[in-house]
Parts: structure tokens; C-alpha cells; sequence
């Protein structure tokens, strides 16, 4: 399956981008680091689809969280990547299909999706290029 590289030297702190990967959504947030002290603030033991942020990101660039745009309920795709920064209550991404709410690290916080949005193999290539697949 074919990978992509993302140019991602334009994305400024609390901004996300969306395009496409093997025909789905593709979001690349640019976290601030308010948004990072809130996701680290909570304990993982306590969520739905236990992950930390570091899990989730890659070491030294916590800052870049790079996940699927697809709601893991039934599949549509969250607001929050553009349409205006429409993120939930719990300031990451959220699903209007039917009310999932995910937080700054995209974990599941509220709502009927069964897990945090998945996060695809990538790699950095270059300080401002990330190769995804
Ligand atoms: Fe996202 Fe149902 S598809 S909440």
C-alpha cells in the first residue's frame, strides 16, 4: 500500500490539517502546549481506550499528534480539522454523527466511539516532513 509525505511546515501551534491517506481522512494537529498539559494531565487508567500522549506521538515531537479522521463508532469523519475548529468539550476533535467527543491527544472522552482514533505508522523524514504508511 502506497505511503504519502505530509509537508507539515506551514501547520501553526493549535492548528490541524486534514487530507487524505489510502482514501480516508488524515488529521495532523499541531498541538500548543496548553493542549499537551491537558492531555497529560489525565490519568490513563481512567479512559476508555487507556493511552497516553507519548504513546501516541512520536519521542521529541509530542507536539505533532497525527491520526485518522475517522470516527471509530461508525465512521464519520470528526470536526476539529478546519470547519471552523468545531472540537467537543473535550477541545480535540468532535464526531456529529452521534456526539463522541475526543480530547487533545484524540482519545475517546465521551460518546458512543469505542476507541481513540487510530494513529497511522509514520515517520518524520525531515524537521517539516512526515511519511505516513
Ligand atoms: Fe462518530 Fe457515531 S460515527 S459518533
Amino acid at each position: 500500500l502506497a505511503s504519502i509525505e505530509v509537508d507539515i511546515s506551514a501547520i501553526k501551534e493549535g492548528q490541524a490539517i486534514k487530507t487524505i491517506f489510502r482514501k480516508q481522512p488524515l488529521f495532523v494537529r499541531h498541538l500548543t502546549g496548553a493542549e499537551i498539559a491537558a492531555a497529560d494531565k489525565v490519568d490513563p487508567s481512567t479512559l476508555r481506550d487507556p493511552q497516553t500522549l507519548e504513546q501516541r506521538t512520536v519521542d521529541g515531537k509530542k507536539q505533532w499528534l497525527i491520526t485518522m479522521g475517522v470516527c471509530t463508532h461508525l465512521g464519520c469523519v470528526p470536526l476539529g480539522a478546519g470547519e471552523g475548529e468545531i472540537r467537543g468539550e473535550f477541545g480535540g476533535y468532535f464526531c456529529p454523527c452521534h456526539g463522541s467527543s475526543y480530547d487533545t491527544a484524540a482519545r475517546i472522552r465521551k460518546g458512543p466511539a469505542p476507541k481513540n482514533l487510530e494513529v497511522p505508522k509514520y515517520a518524520f523524514k525531515s524537521d517539516t516532513v512526515v511519511q505516513v504508511g
